[in-house]
C-alpha cells in the first residue's frame, strides 16, 4: 500500500510515480479520469529474474493482470453510471428513478442511445420507427418450429437474433466492407442511417422474438406485432392474443392490463442499461471484430443466460421453491455460509449497499401483487432478505439484494413461465447493449479489437512423444483426462438393473 507523503511535499500531478525494484528505473505513468493505461507498463522492461520462465517475457513488457475485470476499465463511455458504494444509478446523468417514475421505455431507450431525452416529434419518430420494424419474415416461423418440445426460450432467442442477421446482408460488414458502420464516425450519413436502421429492427423485433419462443412451446400460432399499442403494450399483446380479430376490435378488447403492462414497462427502463455488465461487455467484445450487430446481439444473450446475471432471476424463484418455507430459511442460509449454496438476487460487483433499482422493483411488486394477488412465495423472499441483511457473513461481505430478487416474483406473480424470466431481461436490455454499440461504432478513435491476454502457465517447450511411447503418467489433477460417459440407454438399463440387485454378474 502506498505511503502517503507530507502535505508540504505534496505537489498535485496528475500522474503516478513507479520505482520498479527489479531494476531500480522509475517511471511517470500519466493518470487521466483517475485511471492509469495499462498499455504504459508494457514499456517496464527488465531481464528475467530467477523464478521468470521464458514465457514471462519479461523483457517484453509487465502484464497488467485482472482476473474477471475487477478493476479494468475497457472502454470510455457516457451512457451510463453508477456509483456502487451510494446506489446510485443514472441513464445519461439522469437518477434511474426519475425515469422510471416519469418516462417510457421508449423514452429511455431514446435517451440511451441518442443522448438526450426526446422531444414529443423526436420520440414520436423513433417509436413509429422501432414499432414499425417489430413484423418478421414469415421463414422465421419455421425456425422457431425446428427447436425441441421443451426448449429453453433463452436458447431459442439466442439463435434467434444470429438468425436474424442472416436477413440482413446491409448490415453485414463482412459482406459490404468492414467500415461500414465506423465510415458514420467520420460523418457518413448513408453509414448512420444503416446503423440506425439495425438498431430500430433489433429492438423493434426483439418483442417479436421472445413472443415467438413463448408462443411455440404453447402450440400457440404466431403474432403480427400489433399498432396502436405502446411497446410493452405490444409485447404483452403477442404473448397473450388468442383470437385472429383481436386487435380490430373498437374496444381493443384484449388490450393488455393497464397495471400489468405499465408495471413491464418500469421494469424494462429498469433492465434497460447497467454500464459494463457481462452482457454488454460481450456485445463490445464480439462487435469490435467487426460482425453484423446482431450476431453482437446474440453473443450478448449468451452472456446474459447465465444465473450469475440475468439467469439470476430465474435462480431465485428456483431457490425459493427449494427453500419451501420461512421457517426453513435459517438452514439455507447456513448452507450458503458454508457454501453448499448459493443466494441468488444478492450481491453485486459494482452496487455494495442495494441496488437502487431493487426499490423501485419493490413498489411496483405491490402494484401487481394488488391486481394479481399476492404470491405466497413473498413471505419466504421476505424472510430471506430480513435474515440475511441481519447476518454478519452478508453484512461483512456487502451482500445486499440485486435486482433480481425481486423481479422474479413480479414476473411470476404475472403469469410468466421461470424459464422465460432471463428473456424479460434480454428485450430491454438489448437497448444499452445498441447503445454501447452504437457508441463504440461512433467512437472518432476508431474500433479496436478487444484482444486481451493472458498469463500463460502451461508447459515450456518440449519435444514431441510418438503415440507408442507415451504411458499418460504425467497427467495428474482434476480435468487432465477426458471424462468416462454412459452412451446407451440399454447401459443405463443394465446399470439400474445392477442398482436393484437383479443383476449379479457384469455382463
Ligand atoms: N451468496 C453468498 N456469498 C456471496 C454471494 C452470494 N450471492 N455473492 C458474493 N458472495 C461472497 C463471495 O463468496 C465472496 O466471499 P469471500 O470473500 O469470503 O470469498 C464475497 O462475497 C465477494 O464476492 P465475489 O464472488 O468476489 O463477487 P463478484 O463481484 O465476483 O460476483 C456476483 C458478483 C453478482 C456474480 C455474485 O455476488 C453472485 O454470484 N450473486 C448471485 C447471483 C446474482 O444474483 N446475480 C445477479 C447480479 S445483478 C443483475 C445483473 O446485472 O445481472
Amino acid at each position: 500500500m502506498g505511503k502517503q507523503l507530507p502535505a508540504s511535499e505534496l505537489k498535485r500531478d496528475e500522474s503516478l510515480r513507479v520505482v520498479d525494484n527489479r531494476t531500480g528505473k522509475e517511471y511517470t505513468v500519466p493518470i487521466t479520469h483517475n485511471s492509469i493505461p495499462a498499455n504504459f507498463f508494457k514499456g517496464i522492461r527488465a531481464a528475467p529474474g530467477p523464478n521468470d520462465r521464458p514465457e514471462d517475457e519479461t523483457e517484453r513488457g509487465l502484464r497488467v493482470a485482472d482476473r474477471g475485470f475487477l478493476n479494468t476499465t475497457v472502454i470510455e463511455s457516457r451512457i451510463t453510471y453508477i456509483d456502487g458504494d451510494n446506489g446510485i444509478l443514472r441513464y445519461r446523468g439522469y437518477p434511474i428513478e426519475q425515469l422510471a417514475e416519469r418516462s417510457s421505455f421508449l423514452e429511455v431507450s431514446y435517451l440511451l442511445i441518442y443522448g438526450a431525452l426526446p422531444s414529443p416529434s423526436q420520440l414520436s419518430h423513433f417509436t413509429s420507427e422501432v414499432l414499425l420494424h417489430g413484423p418478421i419474415h414469415s421463414d422465421a416461423e419455421g425456425f422457431f418450429r425446428s427447436f425441441r418440445y421443451d426448449a429453453h426460450p433463452m436458447s431459442m432467442l439466442t439463435s434467434a437474433f444470429a438468425y436474424l442477421g442472416s436477413y440482413y446482408g446491409e448490415a453485414n460488414p463482412s459482406l459490404q466492407g468492414q467500415d461500414l458502420f465506423t465510415k458514420a464516425a467520420k460523418g457518413d450519413p448513408v453509414a448512420l442511417q444503416n446503423m440506425d436502421r439495425q438498431i430500430f429492427r433489433l429492438i423493434g423485433k426483439a418483442t417479436t422474438l421472445a413472443a415467438m419462443a413463448y408462443r411455440v412451446r404453447q402450440g400457440r400460432d404466431f403474432v403480427v406485432p400489433p399498432t396502436g399499442m405502446s411497446y410493452t403494450e405490444s409485447f404483452l399483446y403477442q404473448l397473450d392474443h388468442l383470437s385472429p380479430t383481436d386487435h380490430l376490435s373498437e374496444s381493443h378488447s384484449n388490450k393488455p392490463h393497464p397495471v400489468l403492462a405499465k408495471a413491464l414497462d418500469i421494469l424494462f427502463t429498469l433492465h434497460a442499461d447497467h454500464e459494463m455488465n457481462a452482457s454488454s461487455t460481450t456485445v463490445l467484445q464480439t462487435g469490435s471484430s467487426l460482425p453484423d450487430p446482431f450476431s453482437a446481439v446474440a453473443a450478448g444473450c449468451a452472456s446474459l443466460y447465465g444465473p450469475l446475471h440475468g439467469g439470476a432471476n430465474e435462480a431465485v424463484i428456483r431457490m425459493l421453491l427449494s427453500i419451501g418455507s420461512p421457517k426453513n430459511v435459517p438452514a439455507f442460509l447456513d448452507a450458503v455460509k458454508k457454501r453448499q449454496k448459493v443466494l441468488s438476487g444478492f450481491g453485486h460487483r459494482v452496487y455494495k449497499t442495494s441496488d437502487p433499482r431493487s426499490f423501485i422493483i419493490r413498489k411496483v411488486a405491490d402494484e401487481v401483487f394488488a391486481v394479481t394477488g399476492r404470491d405466497p412465495l413473498l413471505d419466504t423472499a421476505m424472510a430471506l432478505h430480513d435474515a440475511a441483511l441481519k447476518d454478519d457473513y452478508f453484512v461483512s461481505r456487502k451482500l445486499a439484494p440485486n435486482v433480481d430478487f425481486w423481479s422474479g416474483l413480479i414476473y411470476r406473480a404475472m403469469g410468466f413461465p421461470m424459464d422465460f424470466f432471463p428473456v424479460l431481461f434480454v428485450v430491454p436490455r438489448v437497448v444499452g447493449w445498441v447503445a454501447h454499440w452504437r457508441q463504440m461504432m461512433l467512437s472518432p478513435s476508431g474500433v479496436k479489437i478487444w484482444r486481451p491476454r493472458q498469463l500463460y502457465l502451461g508447459p515450456s517447450t518440449r519435444d514431441y512423444v510418438p503415440l507408442d511411447e507415451r504411458t499418460g503418467a504425467f497427467q495428474v489433477g482434476v480435468g487432465m483426462e477426458p471424462s468416462v460417459i454412459e452412451h446407451s440407454g440399454m447401459t443405463k438399463r443394465r446399470k439400474l438393473a445392477e442398482a436393484a440387485g437383479k443383476v449379479t454378474s457384469k455382463l
